[in-house]
């Protein structure tokens, strides 16, 4: 069996055990879909939402990217989140990092690359931010896991300033964002910022930016 074969026959099981399990799943799951959750996350091929949170599908709304980045000039992220926010009504934005991500780690190597090194840029400039506050860390990947945090603390301040979420929250919607980092080592998550709700909210970033959260 080749590698596709592989995969078409692993859907082909799952698919079968879900029907077993329930056989209205995929009836309920083919009319609508009714998240509560939109998730914005690293491409990183062990940060699988669905997977990580234990959720089957119709659960959580997935948008991702390289180092999980929230951007008023991507308009793939902003079109998720729209329709996110006004058509599907999601209650919670979760943006998710990670630790040893590579995208993020690419401040500290600035690959040359034609199409990543536009795209880090952002993480770049976090990196010179809050320089002495990651050189203050003894070893490389404290201070990679830090920059992860402080990517997350970044994206949901952009998140927070986007005039989709503002305009959501003038309107008294019921929306929360929240900044996690999921842990490689051990597969547990860690909540940043917990729920983020308003405007007012968002000054917590500041400060969380300023001090270490937590040692890795
Ligand atoms: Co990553």
């Amino acid at each position: 069996m080749n590698d596709l074969e592989d995969l078409l026959q692993r859907n082909s099981n799952w698919a079968t055990s879900r029907k077993n399990e329930d056989p209205e799943f995929f009836v309920a799951n083919a009319k609508q879909q009714k998240p509560k959750y939109c998730w914005i996350g690293c491409s990183d091929s062990r940060v699988s939402p669905s997977q990580i949170l234990d959720l089957p599908p119709g659960n959580i709304f997935v948008h991702r990217n390289i180092a999980n980045q929230v951007s008023v000039n991507d308009i793939n992220c902003l079109s998720v989140l729209e329709y996110a926010i006004y058509f599907l009504e999601v209650k919670h934005i979760i943006v998710c990092g990670h630790t040893g991500c590579g995208g993020v780690e690419s401040a500290f190597n600035k690959p040359s690359s034609e199409y990543i090194n536009p795209w880090i840029e952002n993480i770049l400039q976090i990196s010179i931010d809050y320089e002495s506050d990651l050189n203050s860390l003894s070893c490389r990947a404290e201070r990679s896991n830090r920059l992860s945090e402080l990517n997350v603390l970044t994206q949901i301040a952009n998140l927070g300033n986007l005039s989709l979420v503002k305009d959501a929250w003038t309107k008294n919607t019921d929306l929360s964002l929240h900044g996690w980092i999921y842990n490689l080592s051990d597969g547990v998550l860690h909540d940043l910022t917990g729920a983020i709700s308003s405007l007012s909210d968002l000054t917590v970033i500041r400060s969380l930016c300023a001090h270490q959260i937590r040692s890795n």
